[in-house]
């Protein structure tokens, strides 16, 4: 019943996707690696796992809009499921608009899945047309430091020796390691030592090096958080390992569906839940950690915006209270910018090594002048200054959405304010449902992501519209005249 090999064998060669219905291997080949984990669940589930895999699929643009999908029979065959299986998920992903059945035989992924793209979207440059772009993912880029960054530039020039343009050492340069091991212990509160501290290409590289030891320690899944990132998964996914979305309630992760889940490994963004913003209780956050060692598992902290705290002092990280047990990943891409693609994992001992290989296999380290710079900017005291430049400046931006909502959309509850560069808006319903409130902002030029799109949610029904709105990359009067704009078009 597992898919196998020969699976893959066929889809490489041109099999489900592209055999007698005609539908392009291409795609699928991206698409098997969420639908095989989803076709090994647990019998009773895996109905669910596959419209929920299938659903991601097309979410996360692996299957883009139009891609033809192969017969339920040949699906079946290949996943080694029963066909009423696949016939109910495309029956079920119909109805939800991800995908649509033609006359006669035949089922394409739907135009609608457009409007329900993956969070890449928010990381794509910004589309024409849009007047306000409300999505979240990306600090405000014109605070970049670029006078300091080029200072620190020529220094670190003036001062790398010949040898140290060779190839680094794949965990980072020494003196790196041992300015990040400072700064994170001083600001973050983790237990920071240099030699199990590895510089990478953002948390998305983190993820994809933690997924890989665990694959080779037999895990063959990892529990996210729902709502939670639609990056996780498809990192996950090319470590070769599937993903499990699990609930949260008003205080983190449900520990009952957690502990059901047989994933022994967890990401989990306790400072700043994202997209929800809730910060995981005390309790909550202890309650992991012996769920941890009780299945000697891991916690994977995704620490993406845990310097952004307003109203007090930021919540130290998970990881300080058990660095064997939790691997802690942060980035600069919201406190600089997302695209000098520079973060930093500490690995817990015992995945340390083949975390290191990995790394080393991958690309042979990390870029050695870039690290040599940013040894520079850190140790002189840049980076703190442009954290304290942008902590001022997003914490008025996040008074003046708050602001707007109260006056142009009365009623409107706001939540996950105290830190981060977003917030839930609950928009009353008087604005919805939900596909007539983004339409009509569409319309507006004002650009906006429901909650619904993160994580395995759907749209909600007759209640508010809950919407996840960045505001760090607006100016406080860009985010007023977003506001308003969106409540004239969607006045009730
Ligand atoms: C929750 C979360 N984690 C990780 C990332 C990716 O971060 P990086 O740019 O460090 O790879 C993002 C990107 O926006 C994110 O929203």
């Amino acid at each position: 019943m597992t898919p196998s090999g020969t699976t893959r064998g066929r889809t490489d060669g041109g099999g489900a996707g592209g055999g007698g219905d005609g539908a392009p291997g291409g795609p699928w080949s991206a698409a098997w690696e969420l639908l095989l984990p989803a076709a090994s669940a647990p019998a009773r589930g895996r109905g669910r796992a596959l419209q929920s895999a299938l659903r991601e699929a097309v979410r996360s643009g692996r299957l883009a809009a139009g891609t033809r999908l192969p017969s339920s029979r040949e699906l079946a065959a290949d996943l080694g499921v029963s066909r009423g299986l696949v016939t109910e998920a495309y029956e079920q992903l119909v109805a939800e608009g991800y995908l649509r059945s033609g006359r006669g035989a035949g089922t394409w992924v739907g135009e609608a899945a457009r409007a329900a793209a993956p969070v890449a979207r928010d990381l794509a440059p910004r589309g024409a047309g849009v007047r306000v772009d409300f999505r979240p993912g990306v600090p405000d880029l014109s605070l970049f430091p670029r006078a300091a960054w080029a200072a620190a530039h020529r220094a670190a020039l003036d001062r790398l020796p010949h040898a140290g343009l060779g190839y680094p050492d794949p965990r980072g340069l020494p003196e790196l390691r041992a300015a990040l091991a400072g700064l994170l212990a001083r600001r973050r509160g983790v237990v920071a030592d240099p030699e199990a501290l590895v510089v990478c290409s953002g948390v998305a590289q983190a993820m994809t090096l933690l997924g890989t030891a665990l694959r080779a320690r037999g895990h063959t899944a990892v529990g996210v958080e729902d709502p939670g990132s639609p990056e996780h998964p498809a990192l996950f996914a090319a470590s070769g390992l599937g993903t499990r979305w699990l609930p949260l309630d008003g205080a983190g992760l449900a520990p009952g569906p957690l502990a059901a889940s047989g994933v022994r490994a967890v990401v989990t963004t306790p400072s700043h839940q994202f997209p929800s913003g809730l910060a995981y209780t005390a309790d909550r956050r202890a309650g992991l950690l012996s769920w941890a060692r009780s299945v000697d598992g891991y916690l994977i902290e995704d620490d993406y915006d845990g310097d952004f705290r307003y109203d007090r002092a930021p919540v130290g990280a998970l990881q300080g209270l058990d660095p064997d047990r939790v691997a802690y990943a942060g980035s600069v891409s919201k406190s600089l910018a997302p695209g000098l693609r520079l973060g930093w994992l500490l690995v817990p001992r015992a995945l340390l090594a083949e975390v290191v290989e990995r790394k080393r296999t991958m690309d042979l380290g990390h870029p050695a002048l870039d690290q040599a710079l940013f040894t520079d900017f850190v140790e002189r005291g840049g980076y703190d200054r442009q954290l304290r430049r942008c902590q001022r400046a997003y914490r008025e931006r996040r008074d003046a959405l708050v602001a707007a909502l109260a006056e142009c959309l009365p009623g409107t509850e706001v939540t996950g304010i105290a830190a981060g560069l977003h917030v839930i808006a609950r928009v009353p319903a008087r604005y919805g449902p939900q596909p007539r409130l983004l339409a009509a902002a569409g319309e507006a030029g004002v650009a906006l992501r429901p909650l619904s799109d993160y994580g395995s949610g759907t749209a909600p029904g007759a209640g508010p519209v809950p919407l996840v709105i960045g505001y760090a990359h607006l100016t406080p009067a860009e985010i007023a005249r977003g506001v308003r704009a969106l409540a004239r078009a969607a006045g009730p």
